[in-house]
């Protein structure tokens, strides 16, 4: 089989669970995706810090971009986060150069995700991202491959899980806000800045990607509602609870008679419904499509196993020769469908 050599910049809660699953799958992966896959270079800011997985033999770099010119790097994976600055440079330049590009940046995708898959498709280059929405649960692949034969007129979920932990936990164990949020960063759940998680906009660049690939249309982070669970009381989840329901961050996406709605916030959900059963730091997606009617997907958003699974996901896919635009559609035949504005 070939040799598949991968160079990954950002080695936290998601790099390090990379590195581990191709340490403990070595031969599966090679079973699956017909290659050999060799992590070669790595980048992070501290050299000298435990990541729990060893870095021997492999090129350390200080300046992740420099990975994108390496000739011993076929695949770059993009895990440091932030919609701009090292993580943006890295895969413009990767792509400009024809290289793979694997990222878990939701962030950069609901900001550039447009131009960047343009030059993914100048450039002939993938550009992957299962792990960017719902952690492990590979809600892109089963949008675009697995309901292409669909036209799909409504998705929404539960699209953060440090929010859904952190409501969940506040009911089941009536602690406090602050502490449960400590638990989810100690837990590697939450963002480096968890304003994006509590206040709703980690969820809504998620929903802004599921939109694109739902509806075939140019991702439009601007024109997503976003409210997040900051307000939430412990209160107000007593009060939903003794009328028989929970609370629960959704984002929702659908089109109606004036366009493309895009809202994250939170709502009350019957108990009895499934997605008021989704406790922890577990997401849930729900896809409505014309023949295929509701499918929908469960598993864990966030931490270090599910998010590096639909990494490696990727990798695999890429070693393959799996080519997908990156959004569904080939950017010039998207559907610019108006989106209802932000009121
Ligand atoms: P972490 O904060 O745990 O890791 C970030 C890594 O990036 C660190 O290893 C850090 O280095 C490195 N880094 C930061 N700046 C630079 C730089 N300038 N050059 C090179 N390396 C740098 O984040 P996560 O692993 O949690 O998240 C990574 C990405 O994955 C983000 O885009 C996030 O949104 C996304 N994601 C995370 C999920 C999760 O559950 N954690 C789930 C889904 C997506 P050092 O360690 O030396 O400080
Ligand atoms: N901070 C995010 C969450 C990570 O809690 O859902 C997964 O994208």
């Amino acid at each position: 089989s070939t040799n598949v050599k991968i160079g990954i910049a950002g080695l936290g809660t998601v790099g390090a669970g990379v590195l581990k699953i191709i340490k403990a799958h070595g031969d599966l992966l090679e079973a699956r995706s017909g290659a050999h896959l060799t992590v070669t270079a790595v980048s992070g800011r501290d050299r000298t810090k435990d990541r729990g997985v060893s870095l021997d033999g492999l090129t350390w770099y200080d300046d992740a971009v420099a990975l994108a010119d390496d000739p011993e790097v076929d695949i770059v994976l993009e895990l440091i986060g932030g919609s701009d600055g090292v993580a943006k440079d890295l895969c413009v330049r990767s792509l400009s150069n024809g290289k793979p590009v694997v990222t878990a940046n939701k962030a950069l995708l609901a900001e550039h995700g447009n131009e960047l898959a343009a030059l993914a498709e100048q450039h002939d280059a993938q550009l992957a991202y299962e792990a960017a929405v719902a952690g492990g649960i590979p809600i892109i692949k089963a949008l675009r491959e697995g309901l292409a034969g669909n036209s799909i007129s409504r998705v929404y979920g539960i699209l953060n899980g440090t929010c859904n932990y952190i409501l969940t936990e506040m009911e089941e164990t009536g602690g406090e806000f602050d502490a449960i949020l400590k638990d989810a960063q100690d837990l590697g759940y939450a963002e480096a800045d968890p304003s994006f998680d509590i206040d709703g906009v980690d969820a809504a660049h998620k929903l802004a990607i599921l939109a694109s690939v739902a509806f075939g249309t140019p991702v439009d982070f601007p024109n997503v509602y976003i409210e997040g669970i900051r307000n939430v009381a412990a209160a107000d989840i007593a009060a939903a609870s003794e009328l028989g329901y929970r609370i629960r961050l959704l984002g929702v996406a659908r089109r109606t008679d004036a366009g493309i709605e895009q809202r994250v916030h939170p709502c009350m959900v019957r108990r009895d419904t499934t997605i008021a059963n989704v406790s922890g730091v577990f997401n849930a997606v729900v896809v409505d499509g014309d023949f295929v009617d509701e499918t929908s997907y469960v598993g864990r958003g966030a931490g270090e196993g599910p998010t590096a699974s639909a990494v490696v996901a990727d990798i695999v896919d890429i070693a393959l020769g799996r080519h997908t635009p990156t959004f569904g559609i080939p950017v010039d035949k998207m559907t610019d469908i108006p989106k209802v504005p932000v009121a």
